[in-house]
């Protein structure tokens, strides 16, 4: 277990001798490290079992220290960071060579993000190196949004634990790239696409999702539990009819036919922020009940956070 507290000053003299610490983020918990530093690098990927083929983001404190290391900021990505930055927007952009190839795993754009948090922006303002920062868990496992969840998993890889409290977005952040100067949409997150054409006007979204994905990081099944998890319709076409050890991750309404009192539900009141906010928790208690072996969970409305919200249930219950 890593000691945990909201010490900047100490965080900040942990990260400046090249270790390990547990960042608060608005979306996730992040797993940092100096940017710069290939050590620094290959620990992170080893500490969350991550292949090294899949590139790690880059935090800044703002969008002057970004320019720092990228060629260039597209009009439109200039446009959506005045608006959206400090929040869970990353933007791919062409990298500088002053970021190492490890952190992009030799691509030539380099994602970059400014989160939102006020711990994590006095941290990132008095250090002289950008983070690199992946979420803080176990490769394919559920993203962390309390200090606790971090420390489960990664205690013992960690050298300390900047304790932010509960995420307030609780989704990983919204991925978009400007490849010929179209923004596209590469991961739904915490920044809605509503939010985002507001902005911008229409933009594609490519969300890949195969076993084997061209843009890494993108693989079909992740962001699982280690219990076994079906969507509803396949729950009922197996005609599982024992309701014993189901528990179920639903919306705002109970899913018929399993007891309540293994169910969780996300939004009471239908509101997607606070499903969002509640999603990874909802999936880690369920995980950790001894006493239930399958969870069974259903899509929310496709519309604001719902449609992040709906990838992650996909991925979760992709099989593979
Ligand atoms: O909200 C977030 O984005 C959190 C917090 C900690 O900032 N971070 C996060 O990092 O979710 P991670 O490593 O779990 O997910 C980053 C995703 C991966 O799918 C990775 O493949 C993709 O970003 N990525 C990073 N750099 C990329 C690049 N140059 N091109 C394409 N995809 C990239
Ligand atoms: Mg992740």
């Amino acid at each position: 277990m890593a000691e945990i507290g909201q010490d900047i000053t100490h965080a900040r003299q942990v990260l400046q001798s090249g270790g390990l610490v547990a960042i608060p983020t608005e979306t996730v918990y992040g797993l940092a490290g100096n940017a710069l530093d290939d050590e620094v690098v290959s620990k992170i990927f080893s500490a969350k079992n991550r292949p090294s083929f899949d590139p790690l983001i880059v935090h800044v404190s703002n969008i002057e220290q970004a320019k720092n290391f990228v060629e260039e900021v597209p009009v439109q990505a200039q446009t959506l960071a005045s608006k959206n930055w400090p929040g869970p927007l990353t933007l791919l952009l062409k990298r500088k060579s002053n970021i190492p190839d490890l952190v992009t795993a030799g691509l030539d754009t380099v994602a970059i993000r400014v989160p939102a948090h006020e711990l994590t922006q006095r941290l990132l303002s008095t250090l002289d190196f950008p983070l690199a920062a992946p979420s803080a868990n176990p490769f394919g496992y559920v993203s962390p949004t309390t200090a606790e969840h971090v420390n489960q998993q990664l205690g013992d890889k960690l050298d300390y634990i900047l304790d932010g409290g509960a995420c307030t977005v609780g989704i990983e952040s919204t991925i978009m790239s400007f490849e010929a100067d179209a923004p596209r949409v590469l991961r739904l997150g915490g920044l809605s696409l509503e939010e985002i054409e507001s902005v911008v006007g229409p933009v594609e979204v490519n969300i890949h999702s195969s076993s084997k994905p061209d843009a890494p990081g993108m693989l079909k099944s992740h962001y699982a539990p280690n219990t076994e998890i079906v969507l509803v319709e396949d729950f009922l076409q197996k005609g599982k009819n024992s309701t014993s050890r189901i528990g179920a991750l639903a919306f705002n309404k109970y899913i018929e036919g399993i007891d309540p009192k293994n169910q969780f539900l996300l939004s009471k009141s239908g509101d997607l922020d606070e499903a969002a906010r509640r999603l990874f928790t909802g999936l880690r208690t369920l995980d950790q009940r001894k006493d239930i072996d399958t969870i069974v969970t259903a899509y929310v409305p496709n519309q604001g956070l719902g449609r992040a919200i709906n990838d992650r249930i996909k991925r979760a219950t992709a099989k593979e």
